[in-house]
């Protein structure tokens, strides 16, 4: 069975004091314990919220890392530096890196093989733009983007990744993919995956949606056969909506 989870993206919000404000916030609240609940708050939060988190059932995730083990890389935080404060998942390649940091899918796939190396799990972001969906390049740019990004990898290590389709003119903009659209590329996905590495492989990795979820809308998206949880951005900045969409399984 594959694994149902729920990850929130804070994205560059919330100062160190707003931050555990709303973590202590979770943590009261009753999370979904069949749900992997997954917190990507800002890095300079993660030593702190490490400690708040022992003893819990949330794991912690890094929005970035840099690809090499240490060195001459002003502002750059490597995975071994993020495992040191428990960080256990990497999201890797959100549309945003992608778009203001010029991250393409081939220096993404360093940064996977690093995450891997590391004993982490990527969560390994793809999605296309509204002008490649109109243009109806949709497919194409998600199958470059895997095949790019994971596909140097081998089923072991590819079984650790989780992916996140997330399409970038529903991120931030509360226009959601419809269940069809998003189960659709979900299922593309793990198509694209099972004609490289088999049914077994693809059969077990998670396959996150994520652009606009809420509470409104996640109980919809998670009812489709090939989408088994939600990376949530703005919905993750607020408890109760956060705990609510963990609870839309
Ligand atoms: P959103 O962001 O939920 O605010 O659309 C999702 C994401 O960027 O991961």
């Amino acid at each position: 069975m594959r694994q149902k989870i729920v990850a929130g993206n804070w994205k560059m919000n919330l100062d160190l004091n707003q931050g555990k404000a709303l973590l202590l916030e979770i943590l009261d609240s009753n999370i979904n314990k069949d749900t992997l609940t997954i917190i990507a708050p800002p890095a300079i939060h993660l030593n702190s919220f490490n400690q708040m988190l022992s003893h819990t059932s949330i794991a912690l995730a890094a929005q970035n890392c840099h690809q090499q083990d240490s060195g001459a890389y002003t502002g750059e935080l490597s995975v071994g530096m993020l495992k040191s404060v428990g960080v256990e998942y990497v999201i890797i390649g959100h549309s945003e890196r992608r778009e203001y940091f010029m991250e393409d899918s081939l220096s993404l796939s360093f940064k996977v093989n690093n995450v891997i190396k590391h004993g982490l799990r990527p969560i390994y972001c793809c999605g296309e733009t509204l002008t490649q969906r109109q243009e109806g390049e949709h497919f194409r740019t998600i199958s470059n983007q895997i095949e790019q990004g994971l596909f140097q990898l081998n089923e072991m290590e590819l079984l650790n990744c989780i992916v996140a389709y997330e399409p970038v003119w529903a991120i931030g903009t509360g226009e959601t993919a419809s269940p069809e659209q998003a189960q659709e590329v979900h299922n593309f996905i793990r198509k694209t995956i099972a004609k490289q590495y088999g049914d077994m492989v693809a059969d077990n990795i998670s396959i996150l949606y994520g652009g606009s979820v809420k509470p409104a809308n996640a109980k919809e998206l998670f009812t489709c056969p090939d989408i088994d949880g939600g990376l949530i951005g703005g919905a993750a900045l607020n408890a109760e909506s956060f705990v609510a969409i963990g609870d839309s399984f």
